[in-house]
């Protein structure tokens, strides 16, 4: 989730490119740079320190040459290539004249640079984004006007793109495009903006516009034009913008927390692009360990903490479902001190958001100590955890700033289900159809979270009947465990109220006895499966006067029979369920929390990332 700024005909340029990607460093930022561009010349800066790379790019400015009315700016929040200076963005063409910044994957990056170096490009990094460069350079060789060469190039790319280009030999013009990566331009007497959020151009524009997907756009000095992928001009949508500026970096959102709940589509969407080969073969360019590694794997252990802990749970039941492989599953903080038994041929996959979590860093180094490949989940780019690893899969949910997770969780199940199709891939314990069946349908997820997130007033309701409630159990059978589990930390987390998570056929071993009126009991019953089972469990409750929620598919018809309220998602395949159930239970837990009054982005007594032991 990079940030991206560009602006035309400002006589205050570079101040307004730098003050805007202080601005959206909340969005990540490993590496940062800047170009400025005029008639016949083109400047360009870049810096990879870490969270200090704004600064440091401010520093390197100071030797800017003056006179310039127009650039783009970019903080980098590396998904391909090492978060180094000539990873970071803007990228050059051949000629030094073409400059590009660019927020998203290029699906089809391997194929497109191949191509073009064929045809003599020299290629400078290792990204993905670099190719947009090049493929313009081709096009405007041809003799196409900018906006051309930016449509012709983006007809042959696959992916997600926020794209800005500009070119020293047309002057005072950005062409910008967008697909699923977020683009806003901005104009104001003189000067036209564009960038990936509005809190980077909030003080220098006064009219807003948003860019939706498969459309261009053309920025001069005097304002815009835009135009749809098949070059048919097109009216860009007019924001009405009353934010301040952090209400603004929130996205128009009270707090991260909402925010964040609201871009799980997104962080779906983008975990799982670029994953997989033409030929079918599922692929993690960070995975360095060999296939033939992977297939001699005997046994799967996983370690985490907190809602990590329930993504890896979740992918227990995954790979040895769809791969036929033994899994473990631990809390990091307990692995370590269990003498654990690691035999030649086990794989320890560390679940971490932040790659930073001491425990779990401690007991993947435990395993790496006692001879097991590891691989890490990481959220964050160059993470501890991430550099110690034999190998590493990023979740791609963007920079997460509230406590409680969110995005990162439906992420990380999302990356978690990948590896284990394809484990099951190099095993050939699911035939290639099952597999494409299944690929498509975790595709298919984002949109069914968006259905749930479109369902958030009946959510509200049943969180202001409950606001009263003091004691909540979350149940759930086979994946819907774990989600009961999360579904129990979220309201902890936020809310401060007691809950935990029961396996629904544990109920009748001990927790039954504290069922009473006035208890909460919130029922996962979403998988077909364990459908019977759930609808009993509910009534065992019911009758000793809980109050009951359920979380139940549209198609659901016997639900009412046994619940006071019902959560409906969209149906989908069982191991999917998680990852769309969860959204309900998270709004759930906003709600109450708001309700109360809590601070739902810095709960009391928790810290985002927990290094210490
Ligand atoms: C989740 O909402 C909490 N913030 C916490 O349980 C968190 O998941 C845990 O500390 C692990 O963090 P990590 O994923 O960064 O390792």
């Amino acid at each position: 989730m990079c940030g991206i700024i560009g602006v035309v005909g400002s006589d205050d340029t570079l101040a307004t490119l730098l003050e805007g990607l202080t601005r959206l460093e909340y969005r990540g930022y490993d590496s940062a740079g800047i170009a400025l561009v005029r008639a016949g010349e083109t400047w360009r800066a870049r810096t990879a320190s870490g969270t200090e790379s704004v600064a440091a790019l401010k520093e390197e400015c100071l030797r800017a040459p003056k006179g310039f009315t127009s650039g783009i700016g970019h903080t980098r929040w590396a998904t391909h290539g090492a978060p180094e200076a000539i990873n970071a963005h803007p990228h050059l063409d051949c000629s030094g004249n073409i400059a590009i910044i660019h927020n998203g994957i290029i699906e089809n990056h391997t194929e497109i640079k191949e191509d073009l170096e064929s045809r003599g490009h020299i290629f400078t990094s290792v990204t993905d984004s670099e190719v947009l460069a090049h493929l313009i350079e081709e096009f405007r060789a041809q003799g196409l006007e900018l906006m051309e060469a930016v449509r012709q190039g983006l007809l042959v790319v696959r992916g997600a793109f926020a794209l800005a280009a500009m070119d020293a030999t047309e002057p005072n013009v950005i062409v910008a495009a967008r697909r699923i990566s977020p683009l806003v331009v901005g104009t104001a007497p003189g000067a036209t903006y564009l960038a990936s959020d509005v809190p980077a151009i909030l003080d220098r524009a006064s009219a807003f516009y948003a860019v939706n997907d498969d459309e261009i756009v053309r920025l001069g000095p005097e304002g815009f034009r835009a135009i749809d992928l098949e070059g048919a001009p097109v009216r860009l949508h007019q924001l009405s913008i009353e934010w301040d500026l952090e209400t603004a970096e929130k996205g128009g959102h009270d707090d991260f927390m909402s925010k964040e709940i609201n871009e799980q589509p997104n962080a779906i969407r983008s975990t799982l692009l670029d994953r997989r080969r033409k030929d079918g073969t599922i692929t993690f360019d960070e995975m360095r360990i060999s296939d033939d590694e992977l297939r001699d794997v005997k046994r799967v252990c996983l370690v985490a903490a907190g809602t990590s802990y329930h993504s890896a749970l979740i992918a227990k039941y995954a790979i040895e479902k769809w791969a036929r492989l033994g899994v473990d599953v631990d809390i990091s903080s307990e692995y370590r001190y269990r003498d654990p038994i690691v035999e030649v041929g086990t794989l320890v996959i560390g679940v971490s958001q932040s790659g930073e979590t001491i425990d779990t860093i401690q007991a993947t180094r435990e395993a790496q100590r006692r001879g097991a490949h590891v691989v890490a989940i990481s959220n964050i780019v160059d993470s501890s955890m991430a550099r110690e690893a034999d190998a590493v899969i990023y979740t791609r949910a963007g920079l997460e700033v509230s406590v409680a997770s969110t995005k990162a969780f439906v992420a990380q199940v999302a990356a978690l289900e990948l590896l284990a199709l394809r484990l099951a891939q190099l095993r050939g314990t699911l035939p290639e159809s099952e597999i494409d069946g299944l690929f498509q349908g975790l595709n298919a997820v984002s949109a069914q979270v968006q259905a749930v997130l479109d369902r958030r007033e009946n959510i509200e309701l049943v969180a202001k009947e409950l606001m009263g409630a003091h004691d909540f159990f979350f149940i759930g059978r086979h994946v819907g465990f774990p989600t009961a589990l999360e579904g129990a930390l979220k309201l902890k987390e936020l809310t401060y109220l007691h809950a935990e998570g029961y396996p629904g056929g544990e109920l009748k071993h001990g927790p039954l006895a504290l069922i009473e009126p006035g208890v909460v009991v919130i029922a996962i019953a979403t998988d077909p499966a364990m459908h019977e089972k759930m609808l009993s469990n509910l009534s065992e409750v019911k009758a000793r006067g809980a109050s009951v929620v359920a979380v139940a598919t549209d198609d659901d018809e016997m639900i009412e029979s046994v619940a006071d309220f019902v959560l409906r998602v969209p149906a989908t395949e069982p191991m999917f369920t998680p990852m769309v159930d969860v959204v309900s239970l998270q709004m759930f837990a906003y709600a109450v929390a708001r309700g109360l009054g809590r601070n739902v982005d810095r709960p009391r007594n928790l810290a985002k990332t927990v290094t210490v032991e």
